[in-house]
């Protein structure tokens, strides 16, 4: 019984898909250029899971001691092992104090040092003249930036006057002839259908975190964005580069801010050694994310983990005293009391490394122009298309993505995209209509799901999904292991096709909308762990035990992957960009790492 849906029709300059960090700085830059805006967001603006992000916005202001936009590049290009696009990468580091500045003025609470600056904190693989000091980089709002920096933003755009479509799921992109000219959106509130006719549209739909088991994502993170790109049969760039952050607390996956060994927290073995200092003479526990979770993965393997499982391992603070604690970090102290029953004044943290961040995503410029392989595999633009924030491989990140970077790519990024916008789009040129044709097929894949009767119930799909990618693409990787990976995840995918769904309504129908979630995160997962088995070296966060060493030779190109519906997705390359675009530093060739 197919139900004929009635639809809605909306038409905007742009519509913005996500209501984070990025898509709200964006929004925010397309109001204040005269362009009618529209964002549609899944959950409440200030609920998106920028409001997580917790230690800080890098940037190099210089307001706790000598630093340089160039350090800056310096370190984000080897902490991305070599895969970041140079270009990109110095045009955010060298935008980067400008776009902290212009959030204070927007009214972001940065925390102060004594004279009134911003204050700024350590983070991993932040350092000054180009590796030699340890730079205080990362400008913070006690240990809750991301949730000031939101709320400042949701309130500037409201100002602007955003139009906010709240809690509408969007199920597809809506393409014709190769450009994007619109999406579709579900209104869960009262059930209805809306079709967005938009001259552009701008995905800031955040990351996947959660096709794996633990990770510090929230529960809405599943990359609704890449998978409606990879239906409007584009690739995703990069996949198989997941991040795990050190420092997620065991058992439930929040995250304990890496701020906090930026304060001088430091973890420790069964044995109460400070391992990190075998690791990383040098950086420590402030090395960079890969390296500290490959550490704390070896020493976990070798036995030296803590508990009746002696599987984690244990992050100190209480030498920070109270009053540090109180003023610099209250919210991840509060987090650990609720989520470990820990008080942080007295007791080490239970941690292991958590899945954190997708280094990979929609490739785009740096404009924000989504970008696909053109005949003789050209880059080329698709029209209509942009991507920003996690989303988005721009590629800052590469391999590796330093902590407190992220922030920053979402406020470069998403004003950067705006700036485009406002400049190639023609306010008197009128708008390509969506008709019923051009959504003809999204729709089926809804009624599809909406009205399945399968066998295997969404949950224990999700959950298969989850162990499989935790178990097989996970901090360490070896052929076999992710082969083993690639046939559980082609059962699971198999299996969806007889996913059994109970509620059939339109209305608040959380059953519908976990599987249209599933769906995109099983399609992200058989891009994630492809990727991964076809790279044949370690890089960043991709540390094969059977290639141990970064093969610069093969290997320094970008993954692209197409899904085909079949079970071995298209995959291509593309070159990394090793220019920087600015005579100032020409390029930061490749130098060794150890895996
Ligand atoms: O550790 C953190 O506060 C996370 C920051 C980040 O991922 O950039």
């Amino acid at each position: 019984m197919k139900k004929a849906y009635t639809i809605i029709d909306h038409t905007y300059d742009v519509v913005v898909v996500g209501a984070g960090g990025a898509g709200l700085r964006a929004c925010l830059g397309l109001a204040q250029g005269g362009l009618k805006t529209a964002c549609l967001t899944k959950v409440f603006p200030t609920r998106s899971h920028t409001v997580a992000a917790q230690g800080g916005m890098s940037a190099a202001l210089g307001n706790m001691g000598e630093d340089d936009w160039r350090w800056h590049m310096y370190d984000t290009i080897k902490g991305s092992d070599w895969l970041g696009d140079q270009d990109s990468i110095a045009y955010m580091c060298k935008e980067a104090p400008a776009a902290v500045i212009e959030l204070e003025r927007y009214g972001v609470p940065f925390s102060r040092t004594e004279d009134g600056k911003i204050y700024q904190r350590a983070f991993g693989g932040m350092t000054t003249n180009f590796g030699e000091g340890r730079a205080q980089r990362t400008c913070a709002a006690a240990d809750r930036t991301g949730h000031a920096i939101l709320h400042t933003l949701y309130q500037q755009s409201l100002r602007h006057e955003v139009e906010f479509f709240i809690e509408y799921v969007a199920l597809d992109l809506i393409m014709r002839d190769g450009a994007c000219i619109g999406v579709i959106g579900w209104n869960l509130d009262d059930g209805t259908l809306h079709r967005f006719s938009a001259k552009s549209v701008v995905l800031a739909t955040g990351g996947y975190g959660r096709a794996y088991f633990s990770a510090t994502s929230a529960h809405t993170c599943t990359g609704d964005g890449n998978a409606m790109v990879l239906r409007a049969g584009l690739p995703l760039q990069d996949m198989e580069f997941v991040q795990f952050h050190p420092t997620g607390i065991y058992g439930s996956g929040c995250l304990i801010t890496e701020g906090a060994r930026g304060e001088g927290g430091y973890l420790t073995n069964s044995d109460g050694e400070r391992f990190m200092e075998r690791y990383a003479p040098n950086a420590k526990d402030l090395a960079s994310r890969d390296v500290v979770s490959r550490a704390m993965t070896k020493e976990i393997r070798s036995g030296k983990g803590i508990g009746q499982h002696k599987d984690h391992l244990h992050l100190h603070l209480e030498q920070l005293g109270p009053d540090i604690l109180a003023e610099r970090l209250p919210g991840i102290s509060e987090t650990a009391q609720v989520f470990a029953g820990v008080d942080v004044t007295r007791e080490p943290i239970p941690v292991i490394p958590t899945v954190h961040y997708n280094m990979g995503g929609i490739p785009t410029n740096f404009w924000g122009e989504v970008i696909t392989q053109g005949t003789g595999g050209n880059d080329k633009v698709v029209g209509g298309l942009f991507a920003i924030g996690e989303a988005a491989c721009v590629s800052v990140h590469g391999a590796n993505r330093l902590g407190s970077n992220s922030l920053l790519d979402l406020i470069v990024f998403g004003r950067a995209a705006s700036e485009r916008l406002v400049e190639i789009l023609d306010h008197r040129s009128s708008c390509p209509k969506a008709g019923d044709s051009d959504i003809e097929q999204a729709l089926s894949r809804f009624d599809q799901i909406r009205l399945s009767q399968g066998s295997y119930p969404t949950a224990v799909l999700r959950l298969a999904m989850q162990k499989a990618m935790q178990d097989n693409c996970a901090v360490f990787r070896t052929e076999e292991v992710l082969k083993e990976g690639i046939e559980k995840i082609q059962v699971i995918r198999d299996q969806f096709m007889d996913v059994s769904i109970t509620d059939r309504s339109m209305i608040w129908n959380t059953d519908l909308v976990e599987t249209l979630e599933l769906e995109n995160l099983l399609i992200q997962s058989v891009a994630t762990i492809h990727s991964a088995d076809r790279r044949e070296e370690s890089r960043g966060a991709h540390a094969r035990e059977d290639y141990p060493k970064r093969d610069d030779e093969k290997w320094l190109k970008h993954t692209l992957t197409w899904d085909n519906g079949s079970h071995e997705p298209m995959i291509a390359y593309r070159p990394v960009t090793l220019e920087t675009g600015t005579t100032e530093v020409e390029s930061v060739p490749p130098t060794d790492r150890v895996y």
